[in-house]
């Protein structure tokens, strides 16, 4: 029933990213200026969960530092490391790499961030994950003002969390681009779905009609899309069917 497990967990960054064509132009558009040079101040990227928000941004980032020796990116998420202390550890772990983390583990907050001003000569794109979680939003504010730090901010929603961040540090953050991913349609969760099922699971093991109820009990989620591929055909191997039928779909979703 199931060939390739990795394919069916959330955290999976698939080689490939459906349906996210324009926010991926955007995204690229907004990045471009680091690949001749010049800086990028960095991007808020918004909208419900399982709609690609961390893979697609993931995903570009791999392909930007594959492609520039000088360019380094990283993915810090901020439910985690929702403290300034956190998240400027984990970055400082990320430019600084292994080595030098073990040196300047204990340096407070306030190093880091003089360090990063000063010491940092080549861009660093950092992904700020679930940004709405972080606890002391200065610290959004300082990778702001941080020449070489590009950051891209995610979060879930917009006005809630965008909007009073201007009250609270500023309102210069607010006039990053603004990125929105919409939930996804039936029809769009169902090819994500046909790949995923491609990869993952034996050829046959579930056919498009399934897929399509899986889609619409789904709400627009790929996380919770996938989630229910992959609880199905746990459920199909356990039970010893040789295919995912739709009362198995509904008994796990
Ligand atoms: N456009 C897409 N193409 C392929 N897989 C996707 C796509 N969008 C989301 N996924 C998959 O769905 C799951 C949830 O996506 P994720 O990026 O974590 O959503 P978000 O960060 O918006 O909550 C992940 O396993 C991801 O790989
Ligand atoms: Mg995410």
């Amino acid at each position: 029933m199931i060939v390739n497990r990795d394919v069916l967990e959330a955290e999976f960054v698939p080689s490939e990213i459906l349906h996210r064509h324009s926010e991926i132009e955007h995204l690229s558009a907004v990045l471009d200026p680091l690949q001749s040079g010049g800086r990028v101040d960095g991007a808020l990227l918004y909208g419900p969960t399982g709609t690609g928000k961390t893979c697609t941004s993931q995903w570009l980032l791999e392909r930007l530092e594959q492609q520039h020796d000088d360019i380094h990116t990283t993915h810090i998420d901020c439910w985690s490391n929702s403290s300034r202390a956190a998240v400027l550890h984990r970055l400082n772990e990320a430019v600084n790499g292994p080595e030098r983390t073990r040196l300047t583990r204990s340096s407070p907050a306030d190093e880091i961030v003089r360090k990063l001003k000063h010491d940092l000569e080549q861009p660093f794109v950092v992904i700020l994950d679930e940004a709405d979680q972080v606890e002391e939003e200065v610290v959004l504010y300082e990778l702001y003002e941080t020449p070489n730090v590009t950051t891209l901010l995610i979060a879930n929603d917009d006005a809630e969390f965008f909007a009073p961040l201007a009250d609270r540090v500023g309102s210069r953050l607010t006039t990053l681009p603004r990125l929105e991913f919409p939930a996804y349609e039936p029809d769009e969760l169902v090819s994500i779905l046909e790949e995923r099922a491609d990869h993952g699971l034996r050829p046959d093991a579930i056919g498009p009609d399934c897929l399509e109820v899986i889609a619409r009990t789904a709400d627009g989620d790929a996380r919770v899309a996938i989630g229910i591929l992959r609880n199905a055909a746990e459920k199909a191997r356990a039970t010893g069917a040789d295919r995912i039928s739709n009362e198995i779909v509904l008994e796990v979703a």
